[in-house]
């Protein structure tokens, strides 16, 4: 079967490609959305060092173990799994990341569709001032069907990218998406750095303040690390899967380790000086920062030029959108590719089954915040069980199972040829990645996991 898979397997058609479509599933909404107010929150730039630590150390070497399973299996997390380690029990992490991978799209999808909703509001000048934003915002999510028409929406857009295929849809996409979206981000950034609260704004996101760094603050730092790098539930491994033997597995998880951390920081840049260019505004509202904070702000801010103050809000909910769609593709596209190939489904119809599965899994993620408050599994709506149990336990679980798997399990000659393109390229710090990836990378992350189960 295995055989078959060789023969039939797309793959992207250029390292660029590789990049960006690696890069697309990394930068989402926990980078634009989550990152800033967390580091606004938790002692800035010690914040930003403890997270940036937590990238490079331990997410970084489970990401190069998920390209070099994805590429020396080529198969999807499931079969890269059988493949390689034949009628062993590690099988079991291939199947944890397929059913993370639907978990996430799940809850991700509700978020995703209310970024869709505000774009739609914002590009029709909804959003305008005189609003009490957080009685809309409320209203909104806890209405019964309109977030899941937004939700649905929005995988069904997900759903058109990941059926036409690797090189056809992912990657096609990938590389017109974006450059768009770093586009968006610079003009952002210049924008917010004009204006009149840049320098608070600035100095809330920067200024370090270690007294803040508690071991539940570190901890959660490295949650924000795997959940923003896409690690541990074999979605770059499956992208992987699709790499071609040239790619450079060391250098592109470089690279989409750089950008990724680029825009979570950049992002804190557009945010930030804007909040504090409206007096009043609090800097650390949380979740409702984006959608509840930031419309008032764009009103206030640009109360003298509203055509800038329109762009600018149009543009970011754009740029918010844009992010979660390329995440929402590699989370489809890991159980997609399991179907497409384990149950040998046409690519497309694995598709349906997945946005199928989703969508019934997401309409209860998105009632959880309205007529099924009340519905708890452990003490937790659906919404944040599921969120709870991907980045808190399938996540850091599968990150430990990848590098122990990759380190301990494969053999030592056939990772290093893998790094290494089977000797043709040198690769700088080999050894040093090998020991973040045996060593650190298990233990670090098992520490943290423990913690969290312990509490
Ligand atoms: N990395 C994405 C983000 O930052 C989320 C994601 C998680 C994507 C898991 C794929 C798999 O938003």
């Amino acid at each position: 079967m295995e055989g078959d898979n060789v023969a039939r397997r797309d793959s992207f058609g250029s390292r660029l490609g590789v990049i960006l479509a690696s890069a697309g599933s990394a930068v989402g909404l926990g980078n634009i959305w989550r990152f800033p107010t967390e580091v606004g929150n938790n002692g800035g730039a010690a914040f930003i060092l403890v997270y940036l630590c937590f990238v490079f150390l331990l997410a970084m070497p489970v990401m190069l173990a998920e390209f070099v399973i994805g590429r020396g299996s080529k198969a999807n997390t499931v079969g890269a799994y059988r493949a390689l380690a034949p009628g062993k029990p590690w099988i079991v992490a291939g199947f944890m990341g397929v059913l993370g991978g639907i978990l996430v799209l799940s809850f991700y999808s509700v978020v995703a569709g209310w970024t869709l909703h505000y774009t739609f509001q914002s590009i029709g000048n909804q959003l305008t001032a005189g609003q009490d934003f957080g009685a809309v915002f409320n209203d909104f999510v806890t209405n019964p069907w309109k977030p899941i028409l937004y939700q649905l929406a929005f995988l069904l857009m997900t759903h058109f990218v990941v059926s036409r295929g690797v090189e056809r849809g992912i990657e096609r996409f990938s590389k017109l998406m974006m450059p768009l979206l770093l586009l968006i981000i610079v003009v952002l950034v210049c924008c917010s750095l004009t204006m009149s609260g840049a320098s608070d704004g600035l100095r809330f996101l920067l200024r370090p303040d270690f007294s803040k760094m508690t071991t539940g603050v570190v901890l959660s730092s490295m949650g924000q690390a795997f959940f923003s790098l896409s690690v541990g539930l074999g979605c770059l491994a499956t992208y992987a899967s699709y790499f071609k033997k040239e790619t450079r597995l060391v250098s592109s998880a470089f690279s989409v380790c750089l950008i990724d951390s680029m825009v979570a920081i950049l992002s804190g840049f557009i945010i930030f000086p804007a909040v504090f260019s409206v007096p009043g505004m609090a800097p650390d509202a949380g979740p409702g920062l984006v959608y509840i904070t930031l419309p008032h702000v764009f009103n206030e801010a640009f109360a003298g030029w509203p055509l800038i103050g329109y762009l600018f809000s149009g543009l970011f909910y754009l740029l918010l959108l844009l992010a979660a769609l390329t995440s929402t593709i590699s989370m489809h596209e890991i159980a997609t590719a399991f179907i497409h190939e384990n149950y040998h489904l046409s690519r497309k119809h694995a598709a349906v089954v997945v946005t199928l599965v989703c969508m019934v899994l997401g309409m209860a993620c998105s009632l959880s915040f309205g007529p099924w408050a009340d519905v708890k599994i452990w003490n937790r709506g659906f919404f944040d069980f599921f969120d709870f149990l991907t980045a808190k336990f399938l996540m850091p679980l599968g990150g430990i199972l990848i590098t122990m798997f990759v380190e301990w399990y494969l053999d030592r000659r056939f990772v290093v040829a893998q790094l290494t393109n089977d000797g043709t390229i040198r690769v700088r710090g080999l050894r040093l990645l090998l020991f973040l990836i045996r060593w650190v990378a298990p233990i670090g992350v098992g520490i943290v996991f423990l913690n969290e189960i312990a509490n």
